[in-house]
């Protein structure tokens, strides 16, 4: 028998006392021990509840106890949640956490003091809530190298472009519709203006290179500017319009980068809808592979932090080590970035267009007063100085 902690009876916690009780028989077959909670931490009491046979409001009641191997931060936030871990993983207990704030701030420094202490600090519900995705980075693709990341990282804007497109909403009113929901937070602006994906991306940037990425590093854009009618030219490329979360290894050079992209139907991403999440990795030897499942979620979080329990279950007394120094990995400015850019202008003056932008594909037709063009490939710097000439830009989208 295993006896582990949950740290926060939320969402996330009161989930992973879910999955292992109702799940007792499959984990037991699968690892051929019983996982038992021992104690669940939270200031409050839920009563009727089973969790208050095991509650307890004493961290010193988990640290102290050798029985406990495993716990599952599942509190969010930084405080006191980095200073829980640290010292769970300096008694030798591993850490299993859904808390992408803190992996994104501290995951060197606790992967380190994990080490030094033969135990584990896992966080595969960190991106991406129930898709393993963290797992094939760290052991099924270590010997790959990752050429490119492209990810669906946020189910709430994700939903709400989906929602844009099939229903011809605006903005606010799906964004309203998704707090009613319950998908998006009372507090959206992590989510919309992309902060949550930006996260999520550093971390698997990080993981892919092995080196630390800084999310402030990386240029992002969120979705509050998305438009039904930049959704009507898409519809009439053939596109949709995605929160792409990327980075990308080229010519010995990182990049990464956070905004709206127009996708077409090539790319798998673009059936990825609602609030799924999805990731796409390019590898240079195995070539593209495909993550897609639920970015949130009660029981598809949980069931990802118990995926972590099992495989510290069956190493205790032993680092799975997951490479990621606190090396800085320097992300180029995105000004050098190539790409093809989607543009609206005033007007439809198409020799005057491609006088500046050169040869272009027009889109004219879609909405009053304005027309909508794909510019060849240029760099971005060289997009913005050619934007700035032609001084009626109504919107850019970069194409994927
Ligand atoms: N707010 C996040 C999302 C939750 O919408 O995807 C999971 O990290």
């Amino acid at each position: 028998m295993v006896k582990i902690a949950i740290l926060g009876y939320g969402t996330v916690g009161s989930g992973v006392f879910e999955v292992v009780r109702r799940n007792r028989n499959a984990i037991t077959n699968k690892i051929g021990e019983e996982i038992e909670v021992k104690y669940v931490l939270d200031l409050k009491t839920f009563e009727d509840d089973p969790v208050m046979e095991v509650l307890t409001s004493n961290y010193d009641d988990i640290i102290n106890d050798d029985e406990v191997k495993i716990v599952c931060e599942t509190m969010g936030g930084v405080k006191p949640a980095y200073e829980f871990t640290k010292r769970a993983l300096e008694s030798g207990k591993s850490v299993c956490t859904s808390n992408k704030e803190l992996v994104e701030k501290h995951g060197p420094k606790l992967l380190k003091i994990a080490k030094a202490n033969n135990c584990s600090y896992l966080f595969e519900a960190s991106v991406g809530g129930g898709i393993p995705i963290i797992r094939p980075l760290r052991t099924s693709l270590a010997q790959e190298e990752i050429l490119s990341i492209t990810g669906i990282l946020n189910g709430t804007t994700n939903y709400i472009l989906t929602k844009m497109e099939t229903e011809g909403l605006a903005f606010e009113d799906v964004l309203k519709r998704a707090q009613e929901k319950g998908y998006a937070e009372r507090n959206p602006d992590a989510d919309i203006l992309g902060f949550d994906a930006c996260r999520k991306i550093a971390i698997l940037t990080s993981l892919a290179y092995g080196k630390n990425v800084d999310y402030a590093d990386i240029l992002t854009e969120g979705i509050t500017a998305v438009t039904g009618t930049d959704f009507a030219y898409a519809k009439k490329m053939g596109a949709t319009i995605k929160l792409f979360a990327k980075s990308l290894k080229k010519d010995g050079k990182y990049y990464a980068l956070v905004a709206p992209f127009m996708v077409t139907s090539e790319n798998p991403l673009y059936a990825v809808n609602g609030v799924f999440n999805a990731i796409l990795l390019n590898c240079n030897m195995g070539g593209e592979t495909m993550y897609y499942g639920k970015g949130a979620g009660k029981l598809a979080t949980a069931s990802a932090v118990v995926a972590d329990v099992l495989d510290c279950a069956k190493h205790i007394g032993k680092n799975l080590d997951t490479k990621w120094d606190e090396e800085k990995l320097e992300i180029s400015p995105v000004d050098s970035a190539v790409r093809r850019f989607f543009v609206r202008v005033l007007g439809n003056d198409l020799a005057g267009i491609q006088k500046i932008f050169g040869e272009v594909e027009l889109y004219d037709g879609v909405a009053e007063g304005e027309c909508g063009f794909v510019t060849g490939e240029m760099s971005e710097a060289e997009y913005r100085q050619r934007a700035a000439e032609a001084g009626n830009v109504i919107t850019m989208i970069r194409m994927d």
